[in-house]
Order: C-alpha cells, then structure tokens, then sequence
C-alpha cells in the first residue's frame, strides 16, 4: 500500500511543481564575451551573472580575450555543457559566424549582445542604438566647435560598432565639411579599444606639428589616450574631447574638464533583455518585445536597440549616479 501510494504521489508532486512553475524549464545560458578588461564588461558580466539569477536562469560565462578562435572553442564547451541558448560578444563580427553556424547544427538559438554578427543567421541581436552613440557626440561637439579641425578615433575593425559610430559621426560632421567650416585631420580605426594606441595616434600627430579642437573617440578608454597625448603637449581642456562608456575615469576627466561628454548606455536594462528573450527561447517562445529588424548583410535580423544618452558636467547626478551606473563617492577618488 505504502509502495503503491509513492508510485501515485510522486509524480502527482512533480507535475504540480512544473504547472506551479509555468512548465519553465530552467534556462540554461552560454554568455560568451569577448573581454574583461575594460571597467564596462566588467558590468555586464557582474550584472549578467545577478540578473540571471534574480530571473531564475543559470548562467556559463567564457571570456575569450579577443581570440576568435578561443572563443569559437569556448562556444563548443558551453554545447557540451547542455546550454539553451548563447549569448555572444563576438571578438570578431565576421569569425563569430562559425559559432552561430555550430550552434544552430546542435539546435541552439544564438543572441548578439552588443555587437552585431554579420553576415550569418544570427536569432536576435540586443543593443544600443550605435550609430545614433556617434551622431550625439559629433552632434554635443560641433555645437561648442561648429568650425575647427577634427580627430576621429574609432574601434577595431573587428567590431561593428567601430564602423557604426563612424557612420553617426560623419552623418553630422559631412554636412559641415562640406561648407569647409570642419575638417578631418585625423580618421584612424585602431586594432583595440585600448588608450595606448589613441595615444600614439594623437602623439605622433602633435609631433608633427599638428592642430585639433576636437577629438571623438568610439570609447573611453580611447578618449584617455587621447587626453594623455593633449597633457603632454598642454592641450588638456583646451581640446574638445567625446568617449563613450561612462567610465569611472571618464566622469573624472568630465569633472576635471579634460574630457567634454561621455555617452551612457543602459547596460542593467541590455541584460534584462538579453536574459528574458534567451528564457523565452529556452522555453520554445519567440521574444515579443524585438521592436525593429537590423540587416547584418545575410538576414533581417530582429533586434532590440536602446536609447543611448549624453553625459557631461551638469548632468552626471541626473544620469550615471541616478542610475546607479556610478556611486558619487567613486568620482571624488
Ligand atoms: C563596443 C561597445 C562600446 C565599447 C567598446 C569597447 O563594442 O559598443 O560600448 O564598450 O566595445 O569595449
């Protein structure tokens, strides 16, 4: 009798768990990134490992320090370790085909997080509005700086952004050019998005006796570069200078007055999304919420693009600190 009623209960139990649970499956994620060592990835990784865990997912993070071809081996681990659905930062637009290729052969959907993969049959792609990054920084600058020689200092060739933010910048600036009001003396892509090469750029251009009134640079740390070149030759807070990131130093920079603006853009809300669609993936649902469609040069992808806002002096407390991005007391350090 005792063995009989097991046999009953048991499976009554389980089966009142699933309806319980909304017959969800715990979703598994692969998160694959490409680095770590710039203070924005950190964030997404902190707030992709907290989030997952407040949305009832699990989460396997790679990080593949730029190597496409780690990275594509780190996308084979995460399939052998039962994932739903991938995530990927790729470290090259082009290489991170292969993986979406692998994941679809094991029945995988694959998310682009941040940057598009191009030319490939990605699901979905999750980001920030990036050409639009570009047009509020050539926008914010040439407003101060309507007339003037510009620097433009973008990304790695290896990521879409760097291209995308280039697209925003001259979407404002050509119109200018053309009126012969500004003109380009610098136009560099770098091979990271490191302030070592923006730098050497910068340096190198002033050692050959040339003039600036305003550098736009696809990222933070490459605006650092830049501003520790103006240092060298005093041009610090005389130049105008855009990054992107709302990093810490940048906030700095902003308050000391050698960095003009930095663009904020919503990361805690990118990870929701990235998260809630690979749970409704998981789950054999299509994502609701993808407002608009992105072609990568092989499909429409369908995507979600967030709004992206401009950081200067006067709005840091209504931005960055309001948003929790940044704790005040950080700033002071
Ligand atoms: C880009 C991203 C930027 C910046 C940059 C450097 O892909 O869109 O926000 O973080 O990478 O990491």
């Amino acid at each position: 009798m005792k063995r009989y009623l097991q046999l009953l209960i048991l499976p009554a139990i389980y089966i009142l768990t699933l309806a319980l649970s909304g017959c969800e499956n715990k979703t598994k994620i692969g998160f694959l990134m490409d680095n770590t060592n710039l203070e924005r990835w950190k964030k997404d990784k902190e707030l992709f490992e907290k989030t997952s865990r407040e949305l009832g997912a699990s989460v396997v993070i790679k990080v593949a320090d730029s190597d496409p071809d780690l990275q594509y081996q780190q996308a084979q681990e995460v399939i052998d370790e039962g994932v739903d659905v991938i995530v990927l930062i790729p470290c090259d637009i082009t290489k991170a085909g292969k993986i979406v290729k692998l994941a679809h052969a094991n029945n995988i959907p694959v998310i682009s997080y941040d940057r598009l993969i191009k030319n490939s049959n990605v699901d979905y792609y999750i980001s920030t509005d990036n050409i639009h990054v570009g047009e509020l920084q050539a926008d914010y600058l040439s407003k101060i700086s309507p007339v003037g020689n510009y620097a433009l200092i973008s990304g790695p060739t290896t990521d879409n952004n760097a291209f995308l933010l280039h697209l925003g910048w001259m979407n404002v600036l050509q119109p200018l050019i053309d009126k012969g009001d500004i003109k380009i003396v610098v136009d560099k892509y770098t091979d990271f998005w490191l302030p070592d090469e923006s730098y050497k750029i910068m340096k190198e251009f002033f050692d050959n006796g040339g003039k600036v009134d305003a550098i736009l640079c696809g990222n933070d740390a490459l605006a650092t570069g830049a501003i520790l070149a103006l240092k060298e030759f005093g041009y610090d807070g005389r130049v105008l200078v855009a990054g992107q990131d709302a990093d810490i130093n940048a906030i700095r920079n902003i308050v000391a007055g050698t960095q003009t603006i930095t663009i904020y853009k919503p990361i805690e809300s990118l990870v929701y999304a990235a998260i809630d669609a690979a749970k409704k993936l998981a789950n054999g649902k299509a994502p609701s919420n993808m407002n608009i469609t992105v072609n990568n040069g092989k499909r429409l992808v369908p995507a979600i693009l967030l709004k992206p806002q401009v950081v200067n002096r006067h709005n840091i407390k209504m931005t960055v600190i309001s948003e929790g991005f940044i704790n005040e007391s950080e700033i002071k350090k």
